[in-house]
């Protein structure tokens, strides 16, 4: 009889014990699962918004300027002045000459630091006809020259009717990420200053097609 009792307790706390280990295993699963409803639900919806932002629509238009008498300026935000991204340039400018800005060389603060270099870069593209901006792409985004130079800019009619070709240089073969955002800032910005955004390019097929159309073929 004295036995039995203490069986019965044994047994009961082992039951305990198990039931508090079964506890916490699912609690520590809770915790550590992606698959509650309201994150599996706002995972749906973020994987429909990257599909839908990958089908921008990118409708380019003509160059205005393709005599070899324009201004061509080239702003390079690579920390490398003779890179992959001045590279691309490159062909794109092919036999034409241009004048080459490196950021690199300029000091440009963030914004709400001070103007730095700002005015020295922004003078000597005002009187462009043509304007390249080439960005490698750092973590799937344009560099942090590039933004850190547009977040500068104060809204004018100086870059009005200019041709706009864009670089977007990076080292993997899928840039949907850096392209969809590189393209929506620029966008932005040559509707702000009435840029004729001509086109991207992140190959050299790209670059020689640019090319092209800087040279006025179709
Ligand atoms: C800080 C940093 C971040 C980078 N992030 C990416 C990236 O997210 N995706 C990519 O394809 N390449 C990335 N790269 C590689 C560069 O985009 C690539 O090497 C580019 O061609 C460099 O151009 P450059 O020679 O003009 O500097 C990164 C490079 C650096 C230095």
């Amino acid at each position: 009889m004295k036995n039995k009792g203490h069986l019965l307790k044994t047994f009961s706390l082992l039951l305990t014990i198990f039931a508090l280990v079964l506890g916490t295993v699912a609690v520590t699963n809770s915790l550590n699962s992606n698959t509650s409803p309201v994150t599996a639900k706002s995972k749906t919806k973020a994987k429909c918004k990257t599909k839908a932002k990958a089908g921008i629509k990118k409708q380019f238009v003509n160059p205005r300027h393709t005599s070899q008498s324009a201004k061509r300026v080239f702003l390079n935000a690579s920390e490398n002045k003779n890179g992959n991204t001045s590279n691309l340039a490159k062909k794109i400018f092919g036999n034409r000459s241009y004048q080459q800005i490196n950021l690199t060389d300029y000091n440009i603060p963030q914004i709400g630091q001070g103007d730095g270099d700002f005015n020295k870069v922004w003078n000597q593209l005002k009187n462009a006809d043509v304007l390249v901006i080439g960005t490698p792409v750092y973590w799937s985004n344009m560099s942090g020259y590039l933004k850190t130079f547009i977040d500068h800019l104060k809204i004018n009619d100086d870059l009005k009717g200019d041709d706009l070709y864009v670089i977007v240089q990076g080292s993997d073969a899928n840039q949907t990420l850096a392209i969809n955002s590189t393209y929506g800032t620029l966008k932005r910005v040559s509707v702000r200053f009435g840029l004729n955004f001509v086109g991207i390019a992140q190959t050299d097929r790209q670059a020689t097609q640019l090319h092209n159309k800087m040279i006025g073929q179709k």
